[in-house]
C-alpha cells in the first residue's frame, strides 16, 4: 500500500486562525529525505506567537512548548498549513494550540495533519521579567 493512500485526509479546522503557509526545501531535510522535526518545531514557534502577539502587544518570550506530537512525516514540497487557537490567557502568559495540515506536493487540496502542539508565551517587559497581559 502506498503511503498517500496509507494516511487519513481530514477536513481543515473551522474554529481555528490560519497563522502562516509555509513549504520546506531540500535544505530542511535529514540525510533520508524527511524534513527536520526542528525545522517543522521552529516553525510552529513562529505560528504560535501570531495570536498571541496580537494579545499581549509588545515583547514576549516562549516559556512552554508542551505535548508536540509529530503524526506523520513532512516532506519536500508539502505545503503546510498551522492553525492556531488561544486555549488560555493568564495573568501574564497566553498559551495557544497549533496544528499542522500538509497538502502532499501531488495531491492539493487533499490535508494529512501531521503535527500538533501547545505553546506559551510569556509578556515580558524591557527588563525579560513578566508582565501583565492587557484587558482586550
Ligand atoms: C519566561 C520567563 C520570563 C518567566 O519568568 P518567571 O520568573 O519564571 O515567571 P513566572 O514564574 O511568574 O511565570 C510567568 C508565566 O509563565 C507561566 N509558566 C512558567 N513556566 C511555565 C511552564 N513550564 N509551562 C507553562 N507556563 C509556564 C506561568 O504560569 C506564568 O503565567 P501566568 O502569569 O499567566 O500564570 C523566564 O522564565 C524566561 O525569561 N525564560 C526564557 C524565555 C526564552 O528565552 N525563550 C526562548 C527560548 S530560546
Amino acid at each position: 500500500m502506498s503511503e498517500t493512500t496509507r494516511t487519513h485526509t481530514v477536513a481543515l479546522p473551522t474554529d481555528q486562525e490560519l497563522v502562516l503557509k509555509v513549504i520546506p526545501m531540500p535544505a530542511d531535510c535529514n540525510a533520508s529525505g524527511d524534513i527536520f522535526g526542528g525545522w517543522v518545531m521552529a516553525q510552529v514557534d513562529l505560528a504560535g506567537a501570531v495570536l498571541p502577539a496580537r494579545r499581549v502587544r509588545g515583547r514576549m518570550v516562549t516559556v512552554a512548548v508542551n505535548e508536540f506530537i509529530f503524526k506523520q512525516a513532512v516532506k519536500v514540497g508539502d505545503i503546510l498549513s498551522f492553525f492556531s487557537r488561544i486555549v488560555r490567557v493568564g495573568r501574564t502568559s497566553v498559551t495557544v494550540k497549533v496544528e499542522v495540515f500538509a497538502e502532499r506536493f501531488q495531491l492539493q487540496g487533499q490535508y494529512i495533519k501531521v503535527t500538533e502542539a501547545n505553546l506559551t508565551y510569556v509578556a515580558v517587559d524591557d527588563q525579560g521579567k513578566p508582565r501583565l497581559v492587557p484587558e482586550e
